[in-house]
């Protein structure tokens, strides 16, 4: 069998590695910068892949996720990262869930898990490769077609984020139904979230195998939890995420590879404690925008490398509102000091002009250069 290795020196390699130096703590010339769902529907080509394919059969066929993840680079020569096109609820779907795309209300789930009885309807071990081979294969493809332009993150989404999807059957604005399994069922829970961080852990290795070469988790229902029931649930579950990764690809021979959690809307200073490197076991936390850098920084000490966290709204300011915005945010991150990737603090949304987000990724570049 191929090492890692031997499947590595096969690809093109890497001419811009700005983003993987920052991700490893090293001062950069400037913020490697891109963006929380970079390829989406603010796309016209996106939009036109779309017309004829459904959300999960662009994730599902390798050539269509593939085109799909090269779209924004080939648009933007100003990004600095790629990262693949697929979707964190493909991990709910490997643990034989049904998931939907419905286009007005987003992820639906038709059979949640209402009560521990439901557990039973989930596998004991799900075989990656079988169920997420698609994944692996978008990957090998994109890291073809980047052609070494910029490196691929790859990615998964976090137990308590997907657990949430799970046992509420799509969104939701309270959480009553995932949060009371916490309240009701905290040992099950704990299980349920073990279970759920196993399947990650695996789908996380398994791109980094081929080919990608950062990661990141999508904790986007983090701030739904208590400081207390996030270090007691949601931590947990992250901290096996890291160790297992680092685990398996340590066995295996591969070079270590930068970790990001994005915990959206964790701001409590003793959980942002809580995720120091040596603790977590990630590398680097995204910032959503409800934080400034300065105080972050303070929060999380010096070595946790910090991306973020422009307003995704921002994108809607204009080509003069987006400048100064960008310019006093990068004031922002080179007071606080550290390694720092800049990315918004949320996924761009449906309506930005595909030209502003272009003006954006230029603002960066020129604002964020260290002097
Ligand atoms: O960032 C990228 O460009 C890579 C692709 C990516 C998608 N989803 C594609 C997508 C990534 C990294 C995600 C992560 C994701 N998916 C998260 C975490 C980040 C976040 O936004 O908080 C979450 C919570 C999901 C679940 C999900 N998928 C929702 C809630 C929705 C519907 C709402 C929406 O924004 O459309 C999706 C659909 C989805 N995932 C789309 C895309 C491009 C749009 C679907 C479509 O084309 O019809």
């Amino acid at each position: 069998a191929d090492t890692w290795r031997d499947l590595e020196s096969k690809f093109p390699p890497i001419k811009n590695d700005l983003v993987l130096r920052a991700a490893r703590g090293e001062e950069t010339p400037r913020a490697p910068v891109w963006v929380m769902r970079q390829a989406g529907r603010y796309l016209p080509e996106f939009l036109e892949v779309r017309k004829k394919h459904s959300f999960f059969e662009c994730c599902q066929t390798p050539e269509l996720a593939a085109k799909l993840t090269l779209q924004p680079i080939d648009r933007y020569p100003t990004l600095d990262a790629s990262i693949i096109f697929c979707d964190i609820l493909v991990v709910p779907q490997a643990l034989g869930m049904e998931v939907l795309m419905e286009p007005a209300r987003g992820p639906v789930l038709p059979q949640p898990l209402t009560s521990p009885a439901d557990l039973a309807r989930l596998p004991d071990t799900v075989d990656v490769q079988k169920e997420l081979g698609y994944v692996f294969d978008a990957v090998t493809l994109t890291r073809q077609g980047l052609a070494g332009r910029v490196p691929l993150i790859g990615f998964c989404g976090a137990p308590w984020t997907l657990m949430a999807y799970m046992c509420e059957g799509g969104g939701s604005k309270t959480f009553e139904r995932s949060k009371s399994w916490l309240y009701k069922w905290p040992a099950e829970s704990k299980a349920l979230l073990t279970k759920i961080a196993d399947v990650c852990a695996d789908l996380l290795v398994g791109q980094v195998l081929a080919g990608a070469s950062m990661l990141q988790v999508f904790d986007s229902w983090a701030g739904e939890l208590t400081p207390h029931h996030f270090q007691e649930f949601a931590l947990p579950a992250l901290v096996h995420i890291a160790r297992k990764v680092r685990h398996v690809l340590k066995h295996l021979g591969h070079d270590e590879v930068p970790m990001t959690l994005f915990p959206r809307n964790v701001h409590a200073p003793s959980s942002l404690a809580l995720l120091k490197p040596e603790l977590s076991g990630y590398d680097t936390i995204g910032l959503d925008q409800g934080l400034d850098a300065v105080e972050a920084r303070r929060l999380v000490g010096p070595e946790l490398n910090l991306q973020g966290n422009f307003d995704p709204v921002v994108l809607y300011g204009g080509r003069e509102g987006i400048e100064k915005e960008v310019a006093r945010v990068c004031k922002r991150f080179h007071e606080a000091g550290g390694g720092w990737i800049a990315n918004l603090g949320h996924g761009i949304t449906p309506n930005v002009k595909p030209e502003d987000m272009g003006w954006f990724l230029e603002c960066v570049h020129k604002y964020s250069v260290r002097k």
